[in-house]
């Protein structure tokens, strides 16, 4: 670590540039990140926010500019250099071994060692300490393949406390957590800034950079537009300076038609769910939300047919449907598309337009002989003009990306499935509010189409601003029915803890 200079900020870049073949990702920014500050990093999806994060933790190396720590001018390399120099990152997509324990993945590459061999027991302990300072109580032996969306994101967050960051980087690190355990890491947040350590803290959730930011610096296609302090500003000051435009927040489009009844679930169990009876009709659009594993995410997926009910009927338009994968549900007229990129069955080598028609067209494997390519390219290319996917070309491979564009790329695989139920589980997770309100324009659209979308949303104010029915999932079950009507926001995350 390098010695302090008071008069001098934890991190600075000065004119840093990157870029990619087709594209300038960073151009030109100058930014400072102080001591004991939570710097806001803010812009839209391929604004170049995680371009920035990966040169920082040494991860991507600029092609011009400086990086300076404590005042003193850094080569950082690779990662191992970045973290020796205190800068430690939790990136955008997750990063922990599948097959390997919470604790060997919080130890890796500095493992304890007792007389030689591997102290397992201080490990655990060592890996233990670390989740309670955030707060969570996930057992150290679990393999961390076994754990949800969020539990991986809260072990990546105490792996990297782990290194004692006198910088710490988090690219988008709410993103996949629920309101209780994004509090708690704002909790760990401001107590980093009390020691002097300095928070680079990436969101799409303006909110919470209201809430818990100090300043921000807000990138539009690759060029600094400024650093500001918070204090004072509003949602919609931020977008605004963001977009460089004024957009409206999107507001509940009022009462729907509600239609017939296209499916039903009836005394339905799997785990910790426990005699689920649901019915959505054509038309509507329906949320359930919970706090973090409470089931909503198992509920949407046994209606998706990523799980298989251990009892308990589904029916599609009145007949039983028995489905055991999501393509058998789709065959059933129910289109799922789950939180996790990497199950999606993204092909991240492939091309943005592959990776858009692959699901129909293996559906239509039979049919592929025959496939008029050159539509198929313009049908695909359409879809991902309505999405706003930025992308320089259909051909450009998926990983290249960023990390909100490969979610619009996902969900832009709506259109070629001719489904009369969707099920999504956090559709916006990571999308930028502009495109927000678009994902939320489609999704109403759709309803107005009679066609039944059930959100599983952990975003309250998702949730009011698109549920026609809010369901409100506690230990496995539905605990209330409310109507974004009936409630605020307030009073909505009340009903959610069990408290209302
Ligand atoms: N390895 C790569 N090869 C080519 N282009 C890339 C690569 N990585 C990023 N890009 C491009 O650089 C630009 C900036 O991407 P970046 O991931 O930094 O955006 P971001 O601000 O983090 O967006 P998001 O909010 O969606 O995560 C995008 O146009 C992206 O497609
Ligand atoms: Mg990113």
């Amino acid at each position: 670590m390098l010695a302090k200079d008071e008069g001098c900020a934890a991190l600075e870049t000065r004119g840093l540039g990157k870029r990619f073949p087709g594209v300038v990702a960073l151009a030109d920014v100058s930014l400072a990140i102080k001591r004991g500050e939570i710097h806001a990093l803010v812009g839209q999806n391929g604004a170049g926010k995680s371009t920035l994060v990966n040169i920082l933790s040494g991860m991507l190396t600029a092609d011009e500019g400086e990086i300076r720590v404590e005042g003193h001018s850094v080569d950082i390399g690779n990662p191992r250099r970045a973290i020796e120099l205190g800068i430690v990152t939790v990136y955008q997509e997750l990063s922990l071994l599948p097959n390997l324990s919470v604790a060997q993945n919080i130890a890796l590459g500095r493992e304890p060692r007792r007389r030689g061999l591997l102290d397992a027991g201080a490990m655990r302990a060592a890996a233990r300490g670390a989740l309670d300072r955030i707060g969570v109580a996930i057992e150290p032996d679990r393999k961390v393949g076994a754990l949800s969306l969020a539990e991986r994101q809260l072990v990546e967050v105490a792996k990297a406390l782990s290194h004692a960051p006198s910088v710490l980087v988090l690219d988008e690190p709410t993103a996949p957590l629920a309101a209780r355990e994004a509090d708690r890491l704002f909790g760990v947040m401001h107590a980093l800034r009390s020691q002097d350590i300095a928070v680079l803290f990436v969101s799409h959730k303006f909110r919470e950079i209201l809430d818990h930011c100090d300043r921000a610096t807000i990138l539009r296609n690759g060029r600094k537009v400024t650093t500001t302090a918070l204090t004072g500003l509003s949602e919609a000051d931020l977008t605004e300076a963001m977009i460089g435009t004024k957009t409206p927040r999107h507001v509940h489009s009022g009462l729907r038609a509600r239609g017939d009844v296209v499916l039903e679930a009836a005394g339905l169990s799997y785990g910790k769910v426990r005699d689920v009876s649901l019915t959505f009709a054509a038309g509507e659009i329906v949320a359930l939300t919970g706090l973090l594993g409470a089931g909503q995410n198992d509920i949407a997926r046994l209606l998706g047919g990523d799980l298989v009910p251990e009892d308990g009927e589904i029916r599609v338009r009145g007949r039983p449907a028995r489905f055991r994968s999501p393509r058998g549900a789709v065959a059933a007229g129910i289109c799922l598309l789950t939180d996790d990129r990497k199950q999606e069955g993204i092909l991240p080598n492939l091309p943005l337009g592959d990776n858009i028609a692959l699901p129909s067209l293996d559906r239509r494997a039979v049919l592929a002989s025959w496939i008029d390519q050159a539509a198929e390219r313009r049908a695909v290319g359409t879809q991902i003009a309505r999405f706003g996917v930025v992308a320089r070309s259909l051909s450009q491979p998926m990983r290249t990306l960023s990390g909100g564009n490969q979610q619009k790329a996902l969900l832009s695989r709506w259109h070629l499935d001719d489904c009369a139920v969707f099920v999504l589980i956090e559709p916006t997770r990571g999308v930028d509010v502009g495109a927000r309100a678009e994902i939320y324009r489609r999704m109403e659209e759709l309803a107005a189409d009679g066609r039944a979308i059930v959100i599983v949303s952990s975003d309250i104010q998702e949730v009011l601003a698109v549920a026609d029915r809010i369901l409100v999932v506690r230990d496995g079950r539905i605990a209330a029915e409310t109507s974004p009507r009936a409630r605020g926001e307030d009073e909505l995350h009340l009903m959610v803890q069990g408290a209302a």
